[in-house]
């Protein structure tokens, strides 16, 4: 439902000025709904079954429900790759491709898409399926089945001992859940049939490593959103916090804008880390209340039509850094743009970690706090993680690890993290720094797709003012 500012204004007067968005700092971010075209995933689905040898069938199953508690389910996400290739975000649902064609019902089809059956009486507590016909129609799958037929369809293809059979990973390692269970034990049996015959569980995960790790523009348009909502949301909590905000109310801050701009879900639980929490580095308990003088490290990302920003600021909670913080992040500012500038084509993946790496350990070594900055153990103690990893429908995406090629996403994101130990001079003590962005690999160098989040002390500064 679309409100405008003025709606908004009036349901602040009647609520208080502590209920609604009528505060925030901006004008809510909207976006149209702009899921990426059944043409998109079709090419993706060529894509991989060019690298399949003509008799090869592929399967690539959904992922499976999990249980909170009780009969509570957590929020459902479908597997990247079946979203990728497919689109759909259905439960159950089973994707067959083969390149060389199989027949069914006397037609000669190269993907089968699996999908729970229609049933009324599910989705009035469920809500709606796609169904055979929808499926066609809507993700413009050759043909849709009801996942039914499955046992009869895929088990006799399986059992020809000479047809090439090709899964994401191994087939005991695929997790089941009440709405696969059937396909699962059906696609077990009918490999066991097989008699060990060879299933190749390496082709596609290589493949599609390699295809999502470059971004065609429709996806960019969609990370791009992610970003911007990521952004918007570091903006807002730079303009409101103050010392005696509970950790959690920053993040409650965060996620309104996340959502109230149509982020679906935080991409990864949100790290708000204050004082001695800055320290830790996927801290995601978000209990401690702020005092003045902490640093608070922010590490979120919204995640769009599956899409996943992932942006790291830290903040003085009081609106200005002291001279020690402020030491501290300089360097590791100053090391996030060397990391940066070495993310660039032809650059190995590892390139900006070295890059930034030597900074810090340079910096380090000026403080006195590591004995040199060729001191690997001391820096390790300060900068216990990498730097980068890719990014996209996965907020540890997946990538080859090898070149840096145009269209790939990394992060850049140094930090230094200093606990409050003996040995350390007490002005260092719980100063955990880091700054995180996203960038994209293109032939004219890198490109900071979340430079809209202030960055520098001055600019986090007077935002904070
Ligand atoms: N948010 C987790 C990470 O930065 O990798
Ligand atoms: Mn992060
Ligand atoms: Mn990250």
């Amino acid at each position: 439902m679309r409100r405008s500012l003025a709606a908004t204004l009036v349901l602040a007067v009647l609520l208080g000025p502590a209920a609604v968005g009528a505060q925030l700092a901006e004008a809510p971010v909207r976006y149209e709904d702009d899921f990426l075209s059944s043409e998109f995933h079709q090419s993706r689905r060529e894509a991989v079954a060019s690298t399949l040898p003509p008799d090869g069938v592929a399967l690539f199953f959904a992922a499976p429900t999990r249980t909170r508690s009780n009969d509570v389910d957590y929020q459902y996400r479908q597997s990247s790759d079946l979203l990728y290739l497919t689109g759909s975000e259905e439960p159950g649902t089973v994707l067959l491709l083969a390149p060389g064609g199989v027949v069914v019902d006397g037609r000669r089809v190269t993907e089968i898409l699996f999908v729970p059956p229609r049933d009324p009486a599910s989705e009035v507590w469920d809500g709606r399926r796609y169904g055979t016909e929808r499926a066609m129609e809507q993700l413009g799958v050759q043909l849709a089945v009801e996942s039914t037929r499955f046992a009869g369809i895929v088990p006799p293809l399986l059992r020809e001992a000479d047809r090439p059979v090709f899964l994401l990973q191994p087939f005991d390692a695929v997790e089941s859940d009440g709405h696969l269970a059937p396909q699962l034990s059906a696609t077990g049996g009918a490999l066991r049939a097989r008699g060990g015959a060879d299933v190749d569980s390496s082709l596609l995960r290589r493949t599609l490593n390699r295809l999502r790790m470059e971004k065609t523009p429709e996806e960019m348009v969609l990370l791009q959103r992610a970003i911007d909502i990521t952004a918007e949301a570091h903006r807002e909590v730079m303009s409101q916090v103050e010392p005696g905000w509970a950790e959690y109310e920053i993040e409650a801050l965060l996620e309104y804008v996340f959502k109230r701009s149509g982020s679906e879900a935080p991409g990864f639980q949100s790290i708000v880390g204050s004082g001695e929490n800055s320290v830790i580095l996927h801290y995601e308990t978000n209990r401690r209340t702020t005092r003045p003088g902490d640093v608070v490290v922010i590490d979120i990302g919204a995640e769009y039509h599956g899409y996943s920003a992932d942006i790291t600021r830290t903040i003085p909670v009081n609106g200005t850094f002291s001279p020690d913080q402020r030491a501290i992040y300089e360097i590791v500012l100053e090391a996030q743009r060397a990391g940066i500038e070495a993310t660039r084509v032809g650059n190995m993946f590892y390139a900006p970690h070295q890059a930034a790496a030597q900074v810090l350990a340079t910096g380090l070594a000026r403080l006195g706090l590591i004995r040199s900055a060729n001191d690997q153990a001391g820096l390790r103690r300060f900068f216990m993680h990498g730097t980068s990893h890719y990014l996209g429908l996965d907020v540890h995406d997946v990538g080859t690890n090898g070149q840096l090629t145009p269209g790939t996403v990394i992060t850049v994101e140094p930090g230094i993290y200093i606990a409050a130990d003996e040995d350390i001079d007490p002005r260092w003590w719980n100063i955990g720094v880091r700054i995180e962005d996203d960038i994209l690999v293109t032939n004219a160098g890198p490109q900071v797709l979340s430079a809209r989040a202030p960055r520098t002390v001055a600019e986090i500064e007077a935002l904070m003012r």
